[in-house]
C-alpha cells in the first residue's frame, strides 16, 4: 500500500508546531511582538494561530476596518520563516455588534436571550451575523490572499451549543418540512406523537425541545440535534464561501472538540479540508495515565478516520496546565513530549497549543502557555515545548503518512444521542462512550491499529468490525453488515443493539431487529444490575477458545436465545442461569459474535486477544508489550514509522526481536530489547524495500 497525503498546505512540508497567538492583546507594547518572534524561533515554532478572537481589533466600529496591526504580525511571521493559521473571528463578537443587532445573541432552551459577553454564543441562523462574518472574512481573504505567511484558515473557534430564537425555530420547521416532504402525518408517525396526545396539526406548533416544554418526543429530540448540526454547518459554509472564492488553495479547518456530543462531526468533517481538534487530557489524575492514554488514542483515531485516514491537526493542547479543570495539575517531566507525540503517532501532522503567551488579565490568565508572565525562555515549560519542536523537525518523512487498520470500531453520534435519551434499561452508567473505548483498549495494548468510524462508513476494507451497543441501526446498515460478514468479515456486537431505527422507533418482531439474521440470536429481555450485583459467565470449552473459565457480568445482562448461533458461554446464576451469554453465528464466509453481558475488563482483553491471533491482525511490532506501553504505526508504503509510547512513569523494556530499525531521533540502529524511559517515546523507522 502506497499512500502519502500531501502536506496540509504544500507551502510547508514540515510538521506544524505553534500556538494560539493573540498579539492584539499587546498592541500597546509592540516590543512584545518582537520578543514573540525571538522566542518563537527559540521554541522551534513555525505556525501561529492568529486572530481567533480579534474582531474588535479588526473592526472597531461597524464598517471601519483596521488591519495594520495584523499586517505587521503577518509580515513578522513571514520574515521569521513562520506561517499563520489565520482565524476568522466569529467565535466572539464586538460589543457594538451585539448592541446594534440583538438578534445575533443566542436564545437558550429556556427561551431567554443572553446579554453581550463571553463567547461561542451566537445565533447560527441570524442573517445579520452571517452577513457580518461573511464580510469580515472576505476582507481578511482579500487582504492576505497573496501573503506568504497565510497557510491555513482557522474558521471561528470550537463551534458548539444551540440557539432557540424565533429565527432558529422557523429554520427548524423549514428543515423538517423538507425532511418529511411537507407531510405532517409523516412527521407525526416518525415521532410517534399519538403518545400523550402530542399530535401536531400545524407546522407552526412545532417548537425545539425545552425544559419547560416538550422533552418527551425522542424523534423530535433527535431531529433537533440533527438540525443543530445542519445549521452549524450552514453557518460554517457561509463563513468559508468568501475564503474558498478568494483563496481556493488555502485549506480550511475548524477546531473540533473530540467526543463533544452536540455536533455530529461525521457530517461536519465532509465540509472541512483538514480535520483539527483540541485535546485537553487530565494527566496524572484519578486514573492511571495509560488508562487515560488509550481513551485519548481512541479520539485521535476518530479524527484520523473522519477523513478516511487523512492526517489531522492537533489544533490545541496545553503546554502545561489548563485553567478550567477541577484540578490543574502540571504535566510531569516527559509527559509533554509523550502526549504531543501521541497525537502524531495516531495521524496528526501538527502539534499546536493554547496558548502562546499568557494573557495579562481575564479568565485565561492562568492557563498554560509557551511564554509565561515572567516573559522569558528560561522556564521548564518553554524548554519542554522547544524539545517537541526539535523532535518534530526530525520527522519530516512522517508528514502525510497514515495507517490502514484491519480493525474498525463503530462510535456513532446519532446512536449516542438515542442511547442518552432512552429511559431504560438504566439511567446511570449507560456508558456508550466508555464501552466503545473499552472495546478499543485491547488493540491499543497489543499495538494493533484501529479506525474509529460511524455506521455509515464503508466496512469493506476491514477484517474485524466491532459495534458495541449499536442501539440505533439506520436504514441499510444491517444489510451492509450482513454483506461484510457474508464475504468473510468478522463482526462483533453486544447487548443493547438493534433496538431502534433512525427515528428512535423500536424495531418490532424481536431484537436485535435487523441484526437478528446476522447474529443468529433473539434478545427477549435485558436485565440491569445494581452496582453491588455481580453475575458470572461460564465459558464452555474455555481452553480451546483461549478464554478463562469464568468472567464477571455487571450492569447489563441481555437475555438472549440462540437461534442459528452457537453458544460459547452461559450465565452462571440468577433465574437466567444456563442461558447464552456469548454466541457466534457462522454467516456466509464470516462470523458474527454477540456479547450479551457487560464486563468491560478482562473478558474483552482475552476475547480480542484471541481474535487478534486467530484473524492474524497486523501488529505494529511483533512483541508482547508491557502494560502501559502502546505501539502505533504510520506508513507511506515504503517506510514504516513506529511509535513506541510508554505511559507509565517507570522505564519499560520492549523486545523487538531480530528485526532492525533506525531510531529517527538519534539515527542509531536498534534491534532486540530496547528501553523506554518513564513516560518515554521511541520513534523507529523501518524500510520496506
Ligand atoms: C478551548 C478554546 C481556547 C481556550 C482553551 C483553554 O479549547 O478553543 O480558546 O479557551 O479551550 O483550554
Ligand atoms: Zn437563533
Amino acid at each position: 500500500m502506497k499512500v502519502k497525503y500531501p502536506p496540509i498546505n504544500p507551502k510547508c512540508a514540515h510538521f506544524l508546531h505553534g500556538a494560539d497567538y493573540n498579539p492584539d492583546q499587546w498592541k500597546a507594547t509592540p516590543d512584545v511582538w518582537d520578543e514573540d518572534m525571538r522566542l518563537m524561533k527559540l521554541a522551534h515554532c513555525n505556525a501561529m494561530s492568529v486572530g481567533i478572537f480579534s474582531w474588535a481589533s479588526l473592526e472597531p466600529e461597524e464598517g471601519r476596518f483596521e488591519f495594520s496591526w495584523l499586517d505587521t504580525i503577518m509580515d513578522k511571521l513571514a520574515e521569521n520563516g513562520a506561517y499563520a493559521v489565520l482565524a476568522t473571528p466569529s467565535g466572539a463578537r464586538p460589543a457594538w455588534l451585539a448592541e446594534k443587532y440583538p438578534e445575533v445573541l443566542r436564545v437558550g432552551a429556556d427561551r431567554v436571550r443572553i446579554l453581550f459577553g463571553a463567547r461561542h454564543n451566537h445565533c447560527y441562523t441570524s442573517p445579520v451575523y452571517r452577513e457580518k462574518t461573511r464580510l469580515i472574512n472576505q476582507k481578511l481573504a482579500q487582504r492576505y490572499k497573496e501573503h506568504p505567511a497565510l497557510l491555513v484558515w482557522h474558521v471561528s473557534n470550537e463551534y458548539g451549543g444551540e440557539c432557540h430564537c424565533e429565527l432558529c425555530q422557523e429554520a427548524f420547521r423549514e428543515w423538517l418540512k423538507k425532511k418529511y416532504d411537507g407531510d405532517l402525518d409523516k412527521l407525526n408517525h416518525a415521532w410517534w406523537t399519538a403518545f400523550w396526545s402530542h399530535t401536531y396539526t400545524d407546522w407552526s406548533q412545532i417548537q425545539s425541545p425545552a425544559p419547560h416544554g416538550e422533552r418527551s418526543i425522542h424523534g423530535l429530540n433527535l431531529d433537533w440535534k440533527r438540525f443543530v448540526t445542519h445549521q452549524t454547518i450552514e453557518f460554517f459554509k457561509n463563513e468559508i464561501a468568501p475564503l474558498k472564492e478568494i483563496t481556493p488553495d488555502v485549506p480550511v479547518t475548524t477546531n473540533f472538540m473530540g467526543l463533544y456530543p452536540g455536533l455530529n462531526y461525521w457530517k461536519f468533517a465532509r465540509e472541512v479540508d483538514v480535520v483539527s481538534w483540541d485535546n485537553y487530557p487530565t494527566w496524572h489524575g484519578r486514573e492511571a495515565d495509560w488508562e487515560l492514554a488509550f481513551k485519548i488514542g481512541f479520539v485521535h483515531d476518530i479524527n484520523r478516520s473522519l477523513k478516511g485516514g487523512k492526517p489531522f491537526m492537533l489544533m490545541e493542547s496545553t503546554p502545561s496546565m489548563t485553567n478550567w479543570q477541577q484540578v490543574a495539575k502540571l504535566k510531569r517531566p516527559g509527559m509533554h513530549l509523550l502526549s504531543s507525540i501521541q497525537a502524531v503517532a495516531h495521524g496528526s501532522d501538527t502539534v499546536q497549543y493554547f496558548q502562546w503567551r499568557k494573557s495579562r488579565g481575564c479568565s485565561e490568565k492562568f492557563h498554560g502557555a509557551v511564554v509565561d508572565h515572567c516573559g522569558h525562555e528560561n522556564t521548564r515549560v518553554f524548554r519542554d515545548v522547544a524539545e517537541v519542536g526539535k523532535v518534530l523537525e526530525k520527522l519530516d518523512p512522517v508528514v502525510g503518512s497514515t495507517v490502514r487498520p484491519d480493525v474498525a470500531i463503530i462510535y456513532d453520534w446519532e446512536n449516542y444521542w438515542a442511547i442518552e435519551d432512552a429511559q431504560g434499561p438504566r439511567r446511570e452508567k449507560k456508558n456508550y462512550q466508555l464501552t466503545c473505548q473499552m472495546h478499543y483498549r485491547p488493540f491499543w495494548k497489543n499495538g494493533v491499529p484501529v479506525d474509529v468510524i460511524d455506521m455509515d462508513c464503508d466496512f469493506s476494507g476491514y477484517k474485524l468490525l466491532i459495534a458495541p451497543m449499536l442501539y440505533m441501526v439506520r436504514p441499510g446498515v444491517a444489510e451492509r453488515i450482513e454483506k461484510f460478514v457474508e464475504t468473510g468479515g468478522t463482526f462483533v456486537t453486544t447487548y443493547w443493539s438493534g433496538i431502534v431505527d433512525e427515528n428512535d422507533l423500536c424495531f418490532l418482531g424481536g431484537f436485535p431487529g435487523p441484526l437478528r439474521r446476522v447474529t443468529g440470536v433473539w434478545s427477549e429481555e435485558i436485565d440491569a444490575l445494581y452496582d453491588h450485583d455481580i453475575n458470572h459467565v461460564v465459558v464452555k470449552d474455555a481452553g480451546s477458545l483461549g478464554l478463562k473459565n469464568e468472567y464477571e457480568a455487571r450492569e447489563l445482562c441481555d437475555l438472549i436465545h440462540a437461534e442459528t448461533a452457537r453458544v460459547l458461554a452461559i450465565y452462571k446464576s440468577d433465574f437466567y442461569a444456563g442461558r447464552p451469554a456469548l454466541t457466534v453465528n457462522i454467516f456466509g464466509k464470516g462470523m458474527a459474535y454477540y456479547i450479551a453481558f457487560r464486563n468491560n475488563d478482562d473478558f474483552l482483553d482475552d476475547f480480542y486477544g484471541r481474535l487478534i491471533n486467530e484473524l492474524n491482525l497486523k501488529r505494529v511490532v511483533d512483541a508482547q508489550l508491557p502494560e502501559g506501553v502502546t505501539a502505533q504505526l504510520r506508513t507511506d508504503g515504503e517506510q514504516n514509522f513506529i511509535f513506541l509510547l510508554n505511559f507509565v512513569p517507570e522505564a519499560r523494556t520492549v523486545d523487538l526481536g531480530s528485526k532492525a530499525y533506525e531510531d529517527m531521533l538519534n539515527h542509531e540502529r536498534v534491534t532486540g530489547c530496547i528501553t523506554l524511559e518513564g513516560y518515554g517515546v521511541r520513534i523507529l523507522q523501518e524500510s520496506l524495500s
